[in-house]
């Protein structure tokens, strides 16, 4: 049984290592659309193409709960709670990328 467990925390971190931002963008799809070209609820900015940098600063003030453009910073202080600075940032260029 541990050694399930152990080995399971390693799968974990290894994927949390790889910080992939295809992947970690699938949790975000549902509202941004996938490929990052919807106004999330109808409120945010069309999030695709925007440069990395910003959408990192974004990510990031979100995260710390500074930043609520539309009233919803909220939400996406949750959205993003979990994420590592390395996860913010894979993911800046994933979305930073998308056409
Ligand atoms: C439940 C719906 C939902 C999910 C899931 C979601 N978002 Fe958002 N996102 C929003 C809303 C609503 C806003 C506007 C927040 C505000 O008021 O500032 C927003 C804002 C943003 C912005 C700033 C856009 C702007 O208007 O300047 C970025 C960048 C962003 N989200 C990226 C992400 C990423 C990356 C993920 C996945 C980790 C994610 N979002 C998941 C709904 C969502």
């Amino acid at each position: 049984m541990k050694k399930i467990a152990i080995a399971m925390l390693l799968a974990g971190s290894t994927l949390v290592m790889a910080a992939d931002g295809a992947a970690l963008f699938a949790k975000c799809a549902g509202c941004h659309g996938q490929n990052g070209e919807k106004p999330a609820l109808g409120k945010s900015a069309v999030i695709k193409g925007l440069p990395a940098a910003k959408i990192e600063e974004d990510l990031k003030a979100y995260k710390a709960g500074t930043l609520n453009q539309h009233g919803m910073g909220a939400l996406m202080k949750g959205q993003v709670a979990a994420l590592s600075d390395e996860d913010i940032k894979a993911l800046a260029e994933y979305i930073s990328s998308l056409k």
